[in-house]
Parts: structure tokens; C-alpha cells; sequence
């Protein structure tokens, strides 16, 4: 497993699900960790987890569609740990569950601000603190940032057009922050889940009958994604072994997008 012992990870929507999840395989691997969340309890209950193990986290209130809230977030990182070293734009919502012509202007703003905004501002105060930092000894790596799109960020999902229209902006948002930036040893991914066992696909699977064995079904593997399978995809992407990475959408989807 790489080693992140002295890396500071920052991981917004840590509260639950994969950010949960990759908050506790960051601290397993030697990351101090801050554990951002709009959800106090579960935010708070992460951070217990990663205590309890040995590890070093702290929590921090962040609604990422505020942008000053992420930036007096990354703000607590730094006074708190110095530095930072990996950023995980991870927090999202699923939006309404209708056809284009049932969704309203509210459905639409609300998912631009919280999926996208987070990605926006959170890169932008996550690497301008990065650019501060020297890079260690002769390493090319000065930063690292994972944003979480989807397989709806590759493929249409019929029932959340605003939820699809986000990913593909994280997606966009990826690629370009990644040209802008590769030569100041700052790499930016982004890993594109299948459905995954979690508090938004539990949504998901609730809104019909039949509908968990149908998603299933639609994933060549047989099984639906667990939070440490995406975890651990967002450690290698992370990894400073894998220093040639970067502007790539990593489909983990268990070979849906493959067909
Ligand atoms: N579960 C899946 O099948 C799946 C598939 C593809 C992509 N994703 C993406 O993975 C990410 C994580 O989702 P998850 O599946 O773990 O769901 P989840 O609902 O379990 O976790 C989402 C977390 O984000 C937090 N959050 C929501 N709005 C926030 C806000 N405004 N500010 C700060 N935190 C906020 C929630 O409190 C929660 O802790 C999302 O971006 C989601 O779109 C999930």
C-alpha cells in the first residue's frame, strides 16, 4: 500500500459513503486527515473512527456550495496541520429523480452550486495553498487532488439530467485545472464511480421496486461498488509512485462503461 505518512488530506462529504471511506484508507496509510462535511454527527463520527484506530483527524462543519466556507476550511487545514498535500472534492448530492420537464430551476441551481461549485472553489483554494508550498527535495509532486464525478459524468442518466450535467462539469473542470497546472507538480484526476452502497444509491434503490436487482444487473461484475473499492482507486491516484497521472476521468465502475 503507498505510504502518505506527513501528507495532509482534506476530504469534503467524509461523513458517509466514499469520502467516508477514504478518510479512514488515508489515515490507515499514514495521512493526518480533515474530515469536511456539511453533516456535524456523521462528520464527527468519521473523525471518531480514524481517532479510535490511532490515527490524526480533525472534523470540520463545510457546506461546500458556500465557497467561504471551503476556503475558511482549507484555512483550519493549514493553521491546524501546515500544510496541504491531497485534496478529495468528494461531497455531492443525487438531486431529484425526474425527467428534464420535472425539474425545477431550484433542482438545477442547487445541484450547479453543491457538485460543481464544490469542485470549482474547492480547487481553487486547495491549489493556491498548494503553490505556496516548496516541493519536497527534487520531487515532482507538489499537490494532489481527486474529484469525484460519476459514471453519469461519461454516459447520459435519464431521470437526473442536472445530476449527469454536473458530473460532466467536474469532468471539464478536471482535465483543464489539470493542463493549467501540471507544470507547477500539481496532478488533478477524477474517478468516475458506478453505483456504489451508500446513503445516495440507497436513494436510488428505494424509489421502485425492482430497482436495486435492475441496477445490478446493468454491471457486468455482479455486484455494486463498495465505499473502500473507490477508496482505494482514490489512494492510487494519489500516490506519489504514480507521479505521471493526471487529467484522467478513471472509470470504476466494474466494467459497465466497457460494453
Ligand atoms: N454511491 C454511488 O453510487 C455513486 C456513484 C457515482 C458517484 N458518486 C459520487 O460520490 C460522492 C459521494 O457520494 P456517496 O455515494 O458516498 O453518498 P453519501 O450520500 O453517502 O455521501 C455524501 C456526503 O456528502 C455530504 N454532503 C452533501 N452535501 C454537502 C454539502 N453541501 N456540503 C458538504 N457536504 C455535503 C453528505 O453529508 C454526505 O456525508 C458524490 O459526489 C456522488 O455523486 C456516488
Amino acid at each position: 500500500m503507498s505510504n502518505f505518512v506527513n501528507q495532509i488530506a482534506f476530504v469534503t462529504g467524509a461523513g458517509s459513503g466514499i469520502g467516508r471511506a477514504t478518510a479512514l484508507a488515508f489515515s490507515r496509510a499514514g495521512a493526518r486527515v480533515v474530515v469536511a462535511d456539511i453533516n456535524e454527527t456523521n462528520g464527527q463520527e468519521t473523525t471518531e473512527l480514524i481517532q479510535q484506530a490511532g490515527g490524526d483527524a480533525f472534523f470540520v462543519a463545510c457546506d461546500v456550495a458556500q465557497p467561504a466556507q471551503i476556503e475558511a476550511a482549507i484555512q483550519q487545514t493549514v493553521a491546524a496541520y501546515g500544510r496541504l498535500d491531497i485534496g478529495i472534492n468528494n461531497a455531492g448530492i443525487g438531486g431529484r429523480f425526474g425527467r428534464l420537464l420535472d425539474q425545477t430551476q431550484e433542482d438545477f441551481d442547487q445541484m450547479m452550486a453543491v457538485n460543481v461549485g464544490s469542485v470549482f472553489y474547492g480547487m481553487q483554494y486547495q491549489i493556491r495553498q498548494m503553490l505556496t508550498q516548496d516541493q519536497p527535495g527534487d520531487h515532482p509532486v507538489r499537490g494532489k487532488i481527486v474529484n469525484v464525478s460519476s459514471i453519469a459524468g461519461v454516459r447520459g442518466m435519464p431521470m437526473g439530467a442536472p445530476y449527469s450535467a454536473s458530473k460532466h462539469a467536474v469532468l471539464g473542470l478536471t482535465k483543464t485545472v489539470a493542463l493549467e497546472y501540471a507544470k507547477q507538480g500539481i496532478r488533478v484526476n477524477a474517478i468516475c464511480p458506478v453505483y456504489t452502497h451508500s446513503t445516495m444509491v440507497d436513494d436510488l434503490i428505494n424509489k421502485a421496486p425492482g430497482m436495486e436487482d435492475r441496477m445490478r444487473k446493468m454491471i457486468p461484475i455482479g455486484r455494486f461498488g463498495e465505499p473502500d473499492d473507490i477508496a482505494q482507486a482514490i489512494l492510487w491516484l494519489c500516490a506519489d509512485e504514480n507521479a505521471f497521472c493526471t487529467g484522467q476521468a478513471i472509470q470504476l465502475d466494474g466494467g459497465f462503461t466497457a460494453g
